[in-house]
């Protein structure tokens, strides 16, 4: 009988979206994150289980073998660089990687280095260091957008969905660093091992979103 596959789903917005592409292809995650507290589900029609873990955990799981597949944004894998495939684009999650500010913020000013508040210290880093900027980057966990409003930061570079977080805290977008969407990446071995049935799900996968457009 054929293994259980694992896959991965970052908790959150992206879990929830794409528990419906996997029902569309015909598996069953419906009990995952509905009431039960339960981190694991299993279509055992399809031999397929899948897990919940916190967005930046889910690569390690593909890492390292753990799991063979996940879905996790793009902003994680442009941060972690992980020793994966990236094997496609889900179209879901949307979002922007931008850099925000106080409406009127200047470059230059009397402070000789910018200072970036970011959930995103490696992306931070890389985009002003390609740009030629020299910056100090603060990292913080969470609600970011608080830190240019009590000093703690000249900018911060962060997510923009809706847009609605800058807009209620008196920010706006300063620069686009790059669009953002959930990605389906597989473990390096797994694609070896159990390619027929990865590029089963890979391929049905596509098919779904070809038909929604
Ligand atoms: C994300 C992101 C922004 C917000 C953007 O934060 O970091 O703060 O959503 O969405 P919007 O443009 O639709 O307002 P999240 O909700 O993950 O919370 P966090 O600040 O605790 O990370």
């Amino acid at each position: 009988m054929d293994r259980f596959i694992r896959i991965a789903l970052a908790k959150g917005r992206i879990a929830s979206q794409s528990k419906h592409l996997f029902e569309k292809i015909g598996m069953d995650c419906s009990q995952l994150g509905t009431g039960s507290r339960k981190l694991i589900v299993a279509d055992m029609n399809n031999r397929v289980e899948f897990i919940l873990v916190k967005a930046n955990d889910v690569t390690k799981y593909v890492e390292q073998g753990a799991v063979d597949m996940g879905v996790v944004g793009k902003d994680t894998l442009l941060e972690q660089q992980p020793d994966l495939f990236e094997v496609l684009d889900l179209g879901i999650g949307r979002c922007r990687m931008v850099v925000a500010g106080k409406s009127g913020y200047m470059d230059g000013g009397n402070d000789a280095v910018k200072v970036v508040a970011t959930k995103y210290p490696v992306t931070a880093q890389r985009y002003f260091r390609e740009k030629g900027e020299n910056i100090r980057v603060v990292k913080l966990d969470g609600s970011v957008e608080l830190a240019p409003l009590v000093g703690l930061s000249h900018v911060i570079v962060d997510l923009v969905e809706t847009g609605r977080t800058l807009r209620d805290n008196g920010l706006v977008i300063l620069e686009e660093i790059c669009p953002i969407s959930a990605r389906l990446v597989v473990n390096k071995v797994s694609l070896k091992m159990e390619n027929e049935r990865i590029t089963g799900v890979l391929k049905a996968l596509r098919e779904v979103l070809r038909k929604a457009g």
